[in-house]
């Protein structure tokens, strides 16, 4: 069947029932889709032995086939199933962070099906800590390849609504947890060379990797994007998060640019450097305002996205608060269903602060960026 072609029934489910458990189990046993949530953000699991089940995933996700899926497993031992080698770091990340939001990358045993990791001799293995997830993987028996449950390109989806919005026809089922805690994807971690490489920063930052392994590096691509630097990462070549109107974000030149997105920056940014908080966030205020009415007087729908100490000061008519300034737990929570809702408002047009402070600060502005496509106005 192609899921393409075919509307499903999509069934929609408690995800801390057990019964739902059950069925949701059984359709991965018969090569179907099961959405499912996890700490980071919902995932589209599928057999991932199984080459035509792993394959429906690209379907409905309208997903390039060069873009290798995460395997999750909630076994530690079953790293030894599907790595041919697993280096002493390896073992002491996995010790350390899992079950969690951690993916590493290792090189893959013949039995994981080129069609799970894109033709990679690589594959990516995470445990996810998620109690539904977990019970899933257990109760069918099968790894599962889980990409985030969004259709190719949009924010990945931080609750059940997210997915249905995006997945309803297509696939059998969704198991709805709730809200995700984390709400962005997992970090994920290269270990086939020397020196382990972040090819996505995610909750767990490097220094918190360093602190287990010792020295990390971050992909050159994902510092400074340039056409000739291809990210490690297939997945992070393309546009992604995106919501559907222009996302630009306005930043203010900043004494603590965030090493995992910006040294760049940083360096050219040290001689208009404006220390004084609030000057900064004036200078930010005021443009935003300017292109605001600017759009809003051409007609356009217009939306802001506002830490909570700016929200009042903006003139527009959606104000989307994603968190205090120095609050990225909660800001990274709400990131998604915020690019989302811009989505709802139909907004054109979508002018953003900078989150770029504190531990998840580099993995914040990584995905704002992405979902603005680099678009960036520097003051
Ligand atoms: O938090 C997460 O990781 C979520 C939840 C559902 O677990 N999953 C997720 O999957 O974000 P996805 O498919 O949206 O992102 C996986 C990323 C992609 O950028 C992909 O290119 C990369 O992982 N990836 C997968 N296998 C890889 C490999 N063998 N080598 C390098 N990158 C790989
Ligand atoms: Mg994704």
């Amino acid at each position: 069947m192609n899921n393409t072609d075919i509307s499903i029934k999509t069934i929609v489910a408690d995800g801390n029932d057990n019964d739902s458990i059950k069925t949701a189990a059984k359709i991965l046993n018969n090569e179907g889709l099961v959405a499912f949530p996890t700490e980071t953000v919902y995932g589209l699991g599928a057999d991932a032995l199984n080459p035509i089940a792993a394959a429906k995933i690209y379907a409905a996700k309208g997903r390039p086939s060069d873009n290798p899926l995460i395997v999750h497993i909630a076994d530690t031992d079953d790293v030894y199933k599907l790595a041919s080698n697993v280096p002493e770091k390896a073992k002491q990340l996995m010790e350390a962070f899992w079950p969690g939001p951690l993916t590493i990358i290792l090189p893959k045993k013949p039995t994981v099906p080129d069609g799970t990791t894109g033709g990679l001799n690589t594959v990516a293995i995470r445990m996810p800590s998620h109690p539904v997830a977990l019970s899933l993987i257990k109760e069918s028996g099968v790894y599962i390849a889980a990409p985030s449950a969004n259709t190719s390109g949009r924010p990945s989806p931080t609750e059940a609504s997210h997915v249905i919005a995006d997945m309803d026809g297509k696939i059998e089922m969704i198991l709805d947890g709730g809200a995700v805690g984390i709400g962005i994807e997992s970090t994920i971690v290269d270990l086939t060379e020397a020196i382990p490489t972040i090819l996505r920063p995610g909750f767990i930052t490097k220094s918190m990797l360093e602190n287990i392994i010792g020295e990390v590096t971050i992909d050159k691509a994902l510092i400074e994007p340039a056409p000739d630097l291809r990210p490690k990462a297939p997945g992070m070549k393309y546009t992604h998060y995106a919501p559907k109107g222009e996302l630009t974000i306005i930043e203010a030149c900043n004494e603590s640019s965030n090493e995992n997105y910006s040294k760049n920056d940083e360096i050219n940014c040290i001689d208009n450097c404006i220390n004084d908080h609030e000057k900064k966030y004036d200078k930010v205020i005021a443009k935003i305002n300017e292109l605001v009415k600017q759009k809003t007087d051409e007609g356009y729908r217009v939306a802001v996205i506002a830490t909570s100490e700016n929200a009042a000061s903006y003139k527009c008519e959606n104000v989307l608060t994603v968190g205090a300034n120095t609050d990225g737990a909660t800001i990274a929570a709400k990131l998604y269903g915020t690019l989302r809702k811009c989505d709802d408002i139909g907004a054109d047009y979508i002018y953003s602060e900078a989150f770029d402070k504190g531990e998840l600060g580099g993995a914040i502005m990584n995905r704002l960026l992405k979902a603005a496509g680099h678009r960036v106005i520097k003051l």
